[in-house]
């Protein structure tokens, strides 16, 4: 059993493709006829031109949309797919669980005659998130374990640019930062299962900073705190879209 075989039940009610970020993606990918999208989960950001999906976890392609690409099991450090064999590869939130990043992007190079996309982020600046800064300290643990850090992503794809790819106000991709100016939302389980940060970090602690959020919003402490957040519709809050070209 995969870790999202344990934690992925209902993803694709959480976890749905924000347009903006979307867009952002469609535009790293742009002239690709052939797409494969490595840890593909449910199907989340995947442009018409692909072709296959890759992942592990059963439960994640159960929720697969009947329209959407075949997907294969399997994961990213030996793709079951020829070399060459498509214009593009697209990796997004899915590098941090990998357990041989060296190994998974060297199948990527294999694979796309063109072009690697790959979403994840930057600690650094994830790190400085008031959600995992003030309140859970555990989750940044979680976080900080299992982030990728750019410079050896780009190591590993030499020439690749780096794109910040900012969190809407309102996205509607539940991912860690998502809800950075909807805090209410963080105290809901529901949304807490579709982020493994959240859903990884332990129990005690985690109830100990939710505990302490949900008392400053109903002082009013959080929103005095942060006021300056309720005039940004965006928020750099460290993701990072790393195109290649092959
Ligand atoms: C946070 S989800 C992201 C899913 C999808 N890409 C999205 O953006 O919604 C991470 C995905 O990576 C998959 N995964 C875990 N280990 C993997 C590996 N070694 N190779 C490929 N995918 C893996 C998980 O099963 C899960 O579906």
């Amino acid at each position: 059993m995969t870790v999202y075989d344990r934690i992925g039940q209902g993803y694709a009610t959480t976890r749905r493709s924000d347009p903006r970020i979307a867009a952002q993606v469609a535009s790293a990918l742009s002239g690709m006829a052939s797409v494969a999208n490595i840890g593909a989960g449910a199907g989340s950001y995947e442009p018409a031109a692909t072709i296959v999906a890759v992942e592990p976890s059963s439960v994640m392609i159960q929720q697969r949309p009947a329209e959407a690409a075949p997907a294969v099991r399997g994961v990213a450090e030996s793709l079951p797919l020829g070399d060459g064999s498509v214009d593009a590869a697209l990796a997004i939130l899915t590098v941090h669980h990998w357990t041989d990043v060296e190994a998974g992007i060297a199948e990527l190079r294999r694979v796309a005659r063109r072009r690697i996309a790959i979403l994840t982020w930057d600690q650094a600046v994830f790190g400085e998130f008031w959600l995992v800064r003030d309140y859970l300290p555990a989750a940044a643990a979680v976080s900080a374990g299992h982030a990728v850090p750019i410079p050896r992503l780009v190591d590993l794809l030499p020439g690749a640019r780096v794109e910040p790819v900012p969190v809407p106000h309102d996205c509607t991709d539940g991912f860690g930062a998502a809800y950075w100016r909807r805090p209410e939302a963080y105290l809901d389980p529901r949304v807490r299962s579709g982020t493994s940060m959240l859903a990884q970090a332990d129990p005690r602690e985690l109830a100990d900073g939710l505990g302490s959020l949900a008392g400053d919003l109903a002082s009013g402490a959080w929103h005095e705190r942060h006021r300056a957040l309720s005039v940004l519709d965006r928020l750099d809050a460290g993701y990072r879209l790393i195109v290649s070209s092959c």
